[in-house]
């Protein structure tokens, strides 16, 4: 778990409002869920999983409520849905932590951030195509280009049944060439196996069998729509048959953004896919579901490596210096601030070099000095922190009107668009 400061903190919230135009853009509302809901939404994300059965942060509540931290958001979207029936489709995306009590390392936190979207209420495999695009073109938006969009259909609950008792089988047979990892997981759910990267385990997984022989009629039909939708549109996308994921709900489509920028171990930017039987499980109706989430810590080393989307500049655009006492500044300040400029001030009474200093560090252009002089004749003293223009002596009431001229003629001109 981390803390976010300063520059990383005013990232963070630039990253939600780069998402926010993409989604926004395409029509869905926010939804908020509480952080904390009862265990049973989470069990249906699977009991066979690591994420429900060895990483959730669960506890009893002081009422006797079995209670966690919420994994992920896509099971609280869907009980949230069941609770307040909006109309269909349902088109939603959320940003916020989610908890998972797993072994730290780069790219991987116990406390991490998602924004994600779901869409409730349809199967039209152009819904597919729609929540795919979205991610693909909300990455692109950050300035990212090392990235790959990972494709595969788990087919319906039966072919996926048949699959993962035929993957099972053939790995049985092979399980003293397996890793012991692997061994491990194929006890709990032989599917996730295809997901190891170990050596030992490749030439195995590539003897196993193929998802598409498992595929009902309807499901490669849909999966068809889903692969053409997306070349209309100019995705590229790569098939992987051993595209499983980590969470039970899922059939059909499932997906994967990966980074090439970092670790194949970390390199899942996001993920998602079809769950057409969750909020049946979570007492709904029959409810098709499908959407992604983006793990934002991670697509931020992404971006930090490919070095894209630094974050925005910080820092005020005034910086107040009044060595009269203080209140000076407080009143002038207040002024410039109602002027809807950005303004910061020194405090504690410091001196004239204490309070220039900070004026520099506030990563302000223009630094208003008051000393006594300035206050003995109703003036200002502007300072140009950057760039070469001399100090100017201003008269106080036209403080503002300056400040707003003197900005102005610092920043570059406006692009216009041709
Ligand atoms: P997920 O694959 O478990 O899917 O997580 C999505 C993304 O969250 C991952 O690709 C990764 O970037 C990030 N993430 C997951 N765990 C961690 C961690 N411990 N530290 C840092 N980042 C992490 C889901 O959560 C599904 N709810 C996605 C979905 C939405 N499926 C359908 N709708």
């Amino acid at each position: 778990m981390r803390d976010l400061l300063g520059d990383d903190a005013a990232r963070r919230r630039a990253f939600d409002s780069a998402f926010v135009t993409v989604v926004g853009a395409a029509g869905y509302e926010q939804i908020v869920p509480p952080i904390l809901e009862d265990i049973g939404v989470f069990s249906r994300i699977g009991e066979a999983t690591d994420v429900v059965s060895k990483e959730m942060y669960d506890f009893v509540d002081r009422g006797g409520r079995h209670v966690a931290l919420r994994p992920e958001q896509t099971a609280s979207v869907c009980r949230a849905f069941v609770e307040h029936r909006p109309s269909l489709p349902y088109k939603a995306w959320y940003s916020g932590p989610n908890f998972r009590y797993e072994k730290p390392q780069r790219g991987r936190q116990r406390q991490f951030d998602q924004v994600g979207v779901e869409v409730l209420g349809t199967d039209d495999p152009y819904a597919d195509v729609e929540v795919i695009a979205i991610g693909w073109d909300f990455l692109t938006s950050l300035g990212l280009a090392d990235v790959d969009l990972v494709l595969n259909s788990l087919g319906d609950p039966e072919d996926r049944r048949r699959f993962s008792e035929a993957v099972g089988e053939h790995l049985r047979a092979h399980v003293g060439e397996l890793s012991e990892q692997s061994r491990e997981t194929l006890e709990r759910n032989p599917l996730r196996v295809l997901d190891s990267k170990r050596a030992e385990d490749a030439p195995i997984i590539a003897g196993a069998p193929r998802i598409e022989e498992f595929w009902s009629p309807e499901a490669a039909e849909h999966f068809a729509a889903v692969r053409d939708g997306l070349d209309r549109i100019g995705v590229p996308w790569r098939l992987d048959g051993g595209l499983v994921r980590g969470l039970d709900y899922y059939r059909r489509t499932t997906f994967e953004f990966r980074s090439g920028a970092l670790d194949s171990a970390q390199n899942a930017l996001g993920g998602g896919g079809r769950y057409d039987g969750l909020v049946e499980d979570l007492g709904g109706p029959a409810t098709p579901g499908i959407g992604f989430a983006i793990g934002v810590e991670r697509t931020l080393i992404a971006c930090d490596v490919e070095s894209v989307f630094p974050g925005p500049a910080g820092g005020v655009e005034v910086f107040v210096v009044d060595t009269t006492g203080g209140s000076e500044a407080l009143a002038l300040s207040t002024e410039l601030r109602r002027a809807g400029r950005s303004v910061d001030r020194g405090f504690g009474g410091r001196s004239m070099k204490a309070q220039m200093k900070a004026a520099d560090r506030s990563g302000a252009e223009l630094a208003l000095i008051i000393g006594e002089d300035e206050a003995a004749s109703d003036t200002v003293t502007a300072r140009f922190l950057r760039g070469v223009r001399p100090q100017e002596q201003w008269p106080r009431a036209e403080t503002a009107a300056r400040v707003a001229a003197a900005l102005a003629e610092s920043k570059p001109p406006e692009m216009t668009e041709s």
